[in-house]
């Protein structure tokens, strides 16, 4: 049984809508990252599901019961906030109880958690703390072992690692992968950060627009982005994209010639592409640095980027549309050369003019 579904779930406020029917459902002990640019309505999401905010239309139902009347203490899920707060007075065992003890759980029982959530993530030798004896990332720990404790069915977790720096927020990512295989409890955490989503969700849900774009595994959303919107929000640096025009000719697969008069031979069935303007999406690993002999074209190199393994080169093509190509990390392309670049067809992407994709048939859904 899914565990948590939402459906038909909308959200205005005043007369500006942020949310537009929403549906969604959520396995028990899945792991959901909630993608999507500033304002694109995730925290209020996240809200709407933790009690915290109401929904104007919809419905939510927790292992079949609806809880969107119950309000948030009786709903069996735990929020930590983007903006999260430890009460500064009190020690690290004491902020983790606090809210067991409101709700009148018996001592002993607040104890055995606490002792519990703070081995799961290691911070038992910080109990008798004051927060601000704590570093960003230990801070952070505790916030999430506030919610840990009162053992609920999902946990609802808002950009948790935004406050900290990227060193400490690598390590969390990490301690949150392995917390999370000892938590019986589904998460839905939200994030701009897309690296953070593709680490550990099981699901990324990409937002904007006021509506769910694609839903689905992190390699499934990056191979077969759902359209143009997806296919440049995920993945960085952001997939080129190219005005195309179809070739004439009796191939099964689409040939498409670029601004440049490049050609490229796609393994997208020429039958799926609708007439009127076409875009062409390439990753930077699918146009590779070549030698001009053997190049589907060629670019005049404005940036290289070495990122260690491999080297980002930001180009230009004769007609003055920019491409992102990758080499090897030993790459001796400098700025200013003109480079010969081969394009892998195969595994370009095609949009219509409204942003509907088509991919390689050998990946097809
Ligand atoms: N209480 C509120 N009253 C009015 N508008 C609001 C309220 N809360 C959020 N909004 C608006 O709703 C939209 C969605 O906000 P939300 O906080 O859900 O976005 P988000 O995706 O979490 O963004 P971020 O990544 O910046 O946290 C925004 O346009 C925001 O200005
Ligand atoms: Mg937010």
């Amino acid at each position: 049984m899914a565990s948590l579904e939402l459906s038909g779930v909308r959200k205005a406020f005043g007369s500006t809508p942020v949310l537009d029917d929403i549906s969604l459902s959520l396995e028990a002990r899945e792991f959901i990252a909630f993608l999507g640019p500033s304002g694109s309505g995730k925290s209020t999401l996240l809200r709407i599901i933790a009690g915290l905010e109401s929904a104007d239309a919809g419905e939510i139902t927790l292992e079949g019961q609806r809880i969107d009347h119950l309000p948030p203490g009786q709903r069996g899920v735990a929020m930590v906030f983007q903006h999260y707060a430890l009460y500064p007075h009190m020690t690290v065992r004491e902020n983790m109880a606090f809210g067991l003890r409101n709700a009148r759980v018996a001592k002993d029982e607040i104890e055995s958690r606490v002792g519990d959530a703070a081995r799961a993530l290691e911070i038992e030798e910080l109990l008798d703390r004051k927060p601000g004896q704590l570093s960003g990332g230990q801070r952070q720990r505790v916030a999430i072992g506030r919610a840990l404790v009162k053992h609920p069915k999902i946990f609802l977790l808002d950009e948790p690692l935004s406050n900290l720096d990227a060193a400490l927020r690598m390590r969390t990512r990490v301690e949150l992968a392995q917390l999370r295989q000892k938590v019986d409890a589904a998460v839905i955490m939200v994030t701009h950060d897309q690296a953070e989503a593709m680490t550990l969700a099981d699901r990324i849900v990409v937002m904007n627009d006021r509506t769910i774009q694609q839903v689905g595994p992190p390699m499934e959303i990056y191979e077969r982005p759902a359209n143009v919107f997806v296919a440049q929000f995920v993945g960085s640096p952001a997939m080129t994209l190219l005005p195309a025009e179809p070739v004439e000719g009796r191939s099964q697969n689409a040939k498409l010639k670029l601004g440049d008069g490049a050609e490229v031979e796609t393994a997208v069935p020429r039958s799926q592409l609708k007439d009127g303007e076409l875009r062409i999406g390439l990753r930077p690993e699918n146009v590779r640095v070549i030698a001009k002999s053997k190049a589907t074209t060629r670019a005049k190199v404005e940036l290289v980027e070495r990122l260690g393994e491999r080297t980002l080169i930001y180009g230009r093509l004769s007609n003055g549309q920019a491409i992102i190509a990758e080499d090897e990390g030993n790459s001796r392309v400098k700025m200013g050369d003109e480079v010969g670049i081969k394009i892998d067809g195969a595994a370009a992407h095609v949009f219509d003019a409204d942003g509907t994709s088509h991919h390689a048939r050998g990946r097809a859904k």
